[in-house]
């Protein structure tokens, strides 16, 4: 099998060689630290050998479970915000087909607190066969608890109580929260979170799996892709050869140059929620102490008729880290046209995918010339197996990352700045 693969020459403007191997053994240190559990947050590191240690008997389970829901449900609604439901989102875009109707249809609930979102999706699941997982680690998160209240008690007065327990699943910690605590009163298949693992590296455990499954997605393979990327960036292996320890130091000499700005770009638009994951992984774990990254993405080609101006031309303090896939899944050429009144003669017989990666290389050479550096990912194929392994370089390659910023990449202080103001704002009883 093959594996993902780094390119970084084209940010070697900016930054040299000789600085990227002048924090080789700074990069390796880090990669030691989470190894360890010596470094700062180590009461997350629970996701650092997940792939590996993930058994089969909860695959089975999760498995089962998400066949259950297949059979029973025309639609199942994913409640979760964050971490709780980005990784899930992020895989199931990624592989399912753009325009697949095909039963269950996957939607999702509790990442907004939108009234009018809840009402459409409360007529949208009327009259229809759903089922709920319900996904929350602390369990007292206010958007899903919202959104599980008013979807509940939708399914209860459609189908009744008993039936509609069969169609709810809970996935929250093992001993704490009101998600728990309703759970277990109400009787609900649940599946737990590791304690030790944080919502936005919790992909891999049922949070992710579990509705990757119910949209027929092999977790299995997405699994083995994790444990090899696991193998293949762990601290046995030299800094030059670690392209997650690579990463890591390229993207934070650039910030040290004053590339504050790290645009996330991709080539196929199936890929606008893996770049939605990852910006909550990169901010989230190393936005803090006012330092960090600012992770931003885009869709090309799309977002070259809009933000592709800025990128090219506006104010140089961004890099770009493309996601490229080499080889798409299905052939569309080119069609030859008599009359040519389109002008389009000349790629007549040349693949789409040729001109897309024309494109990207034309995009590259542009923005790398207009000062932007570099950095590509290059996926051989969008499946299961390579988005697996992506998926795991990104976490260790952002705890690599934040230590060598030295900053906590487990906690996230920030977040409930809000939620203190608008608890006290509702009159949430002991704000
Ligand atoms: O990464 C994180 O920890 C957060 O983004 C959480 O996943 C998010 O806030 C949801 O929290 P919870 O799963 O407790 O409802």
């Amino acid at each position: 099998m093959k594996t993902i693969a780094l390119e970084i020459e084209k940010a070697l403007g900016t930054i040299t060689k000789e600085q990227i191997f002048s924090q080789a053994k700074a990069a390796q240190e880090a990669n030691v630290l989470l190894e360890n559990g010596q470094g700062k947050g180590n009461d997350f590191l629970g996701w650092l050998h997940l792939p590996s240690s993930i058994n089969e008997l909860i695959i089975n389970d999760i498995q089962q479970t998400a066949d259950s829901l297949r059979s029973k449900c025309e639609v199942v609604v994913v409640i979760g915000i964050g971490g709780s439901y980005l990784g899930a989102k992020a895989v199931i875009d990624a592989i399912s087909g753009t325009f697949d109707t095909k039963k269950p249809v996957v939607v999702y609930a509790g990442h907004n607190i939108g009234e009018d979102y809840l009402h459409e999706l409360s007529e949208f699941l009327a009259g229809k066969l759903f089922g709920i997982i319900n996904i929350s680690k602390s369990g007292t998160t206010t958007e899903p608890a919202l959104a599980f209240r008013i979807l509940k008690k939708q399914l209860e007065e459609a189908i009744g109580k008993v039936e509609a327990k069969s169609r709810i699943v809970a996935i929250t910690d093992e001993k704490r929260g009101a998600l728990r605590t309703l759970s277990d009163k109400e009787g609900y298949k649940t599946f737990v979170i590791p304690d030790n693992v944080g919502g936005r590296f919790s992909v891999l455990t049922p949070v992710g799996l579990l509705p990757i499954a119910v949209a027929g997605i092999d977790i299995k393979q997405l699994v083995a892709g994790a444990v090899s990327m696991e193998k293949a960036i762990g601290t046995t292996v030299d800094f030059e050869h670690n392209p997650a320890a690579i990463y890591a130091v390229v993207r934070n000499l650039l910030y040290q140059k004053g590339k504050k700005i790290e645009i996330l770009a991709n080539f196929n638009p199936k890929l606008h929620y893996v770049a939605e994951w990852w910006k909550q992984l990169y901010g989230e774990s190393e936005g803090k102490e006012h330092k960090g990254i600012f992770p931003a993405s885009v869709d090309f080609t799309t977002d070259l008729h809009s933000m592709g101006q800025w990128i090219q031309e506006g104010e140089r303090s961004i890099f770009e880290t493309v996601i490229s896939v080499a080889h798409p899944k299905y052939t569309v050429e080119v069609p030859h046209d008599t009359e040519d009144l389109d002008g389009l003669n000349y790629l007549a017989g040349k693949r789409v995918d040729y001109v897309n990666k024309m494109a990207e290389l034309g995009t590259q050479m542009a923005h790398v010339a207009g000062g932007v550096p570099n950095i590509k990912i290059e996926l051989p194929e969008l499946n299961e197996y390579y988005l697996g392994q992506l998926l795991y370089f990104f976490e260790r390659a952002c705890g690599i990352s934040a230590y060598l910023l030295d900053v906590n990449p487990f906690d996230q202080p920030g977040v409930e700045a809000y939620k203190k103001n608008m608890f006290k704002l509702l009159d949430k009883p002991g704000y």
